[in-house]
């Protein structure tokens, strides 16, 4: 079996799920694995982010979350610390007064949403990420829209890391279970052939079981070469397979480390983690 630079030491420890051999998601791999190395700093970075929704006050204070090639960054912290206003910002759906979000060393600061995903952005929001009247496929569809090649080897990939979907390809998205929304939603994402994910709270309101499930496929698109940059309100299970994580408290920088790093760190279990 070949050795896989993105077998390492992350939490997750089920290497059945490592399929390093095929093609999958073959040309975000090769994209994001070409240039930044030169810069010496993660591909996506919003750093030191200062602002907030319109006229209204600054919701990030000097906030930074990045996203290295090959790894999961995970963004925790309470509920209302910022965490998908840091999202937004990074994505390009409000102003940042302060500070800057660079693209594999590209200052993007000033670009709108649909330009960041021309340039390789995928962002899968918090709420409303499907469009729950059309099928699985036409949704997989939509998320295709900024190409023009043909996509259906892309579909087939993300049929093939969500075999369920491919079943249910004709059925309305709002028909499916919690943990099925979610994978339309990254599936859609996916279908733009992003050079990096962004999931804002992937796993909400679906069981332990399926949690764990849509982690394991998470991993997986990460050992594609796509960087991830995920928040998660399982703070302690989103840790276990985190590269990189971050802690936010009132739109602060509060911890950042690897995630056994946090998962150790006597301050952020007792203040995050129960203990
Ligand atoms: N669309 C919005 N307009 C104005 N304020 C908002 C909006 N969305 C969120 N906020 C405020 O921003 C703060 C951070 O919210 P949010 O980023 O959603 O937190 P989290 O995702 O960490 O739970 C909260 O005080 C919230 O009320
Ligand atoms: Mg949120």
């Amino acid at each position: 079996m070949t050795k896989s630079p993105y077998q390492d030491d992350r939490g997750n420890k089920d290497r059945s799920i490592t399929n390093t051999g095929g093609g999958t998601l073959t040309a975000a791999k090769n994209a994001a694995r070409d240039s930044v190395a030169q810069t010496g700093e993660p591909f996506l970075i919003g750093d030191a982010m200062t602002g907030g929704y319109g006229k209204g006050p600054d919701i990030l204070h000097a906030c930074t979350i990045a996203a290295e090639k090959g790894e999961i960054a995970v963004i925790v912290g309470p509920n209302g610390a910022g965490k998908s206003t840091a999202m937004k910002a990074v994505f390009g759906m409000l102003n940042v007064n302060e500070g800057a979000v660079r693209l594999d060393g590209e200052d993007i600061t000033h670009l709108s949403p649909q330009q960041r995903v021309v340039k390789g952005m995928g962002f899968v929001p918090q709420t409303s990420n499907i469009f729950t009247s059309m099928t699985v496929e036409e949704n997989l569809e939509m998320g295709a829209f900024i190409r023009r090649d043909d996509f259906k080897d892309t579909m087939t990939q993300v049929y093939d890391l969500f075999p369920i979907l491919k079943d249910k390809r004709n059925q309305p998205a709002g028909e499916l279970s919690g943990g099925q929304r979610q994978q339309v939603a990254v599936g859609r994402a996916l279908m733009t052939q992003p050079k990096v994910l962004m999931l804002d709270e992937p796993t909400a309101g679906v069981s332990p079981i399926v949690m764990d499930e849509l982690f394991d496929r998470i991993i997986e698109v990460a050992r594609t070469g796509i960087p991830i940059l995920m928040v998660e309100q399982n703070a302690r299970q989103a840790l276990e397979i985190a590269d990189k994580a971050y802690v936010l408290v009132q739109g602060r920088n509060a911890h950042t480390g690897t995630g056994k790093e946090l998962l150790a760190d006597e301050q952020v279990r007792r203040s995050f983690l129960g203990g």
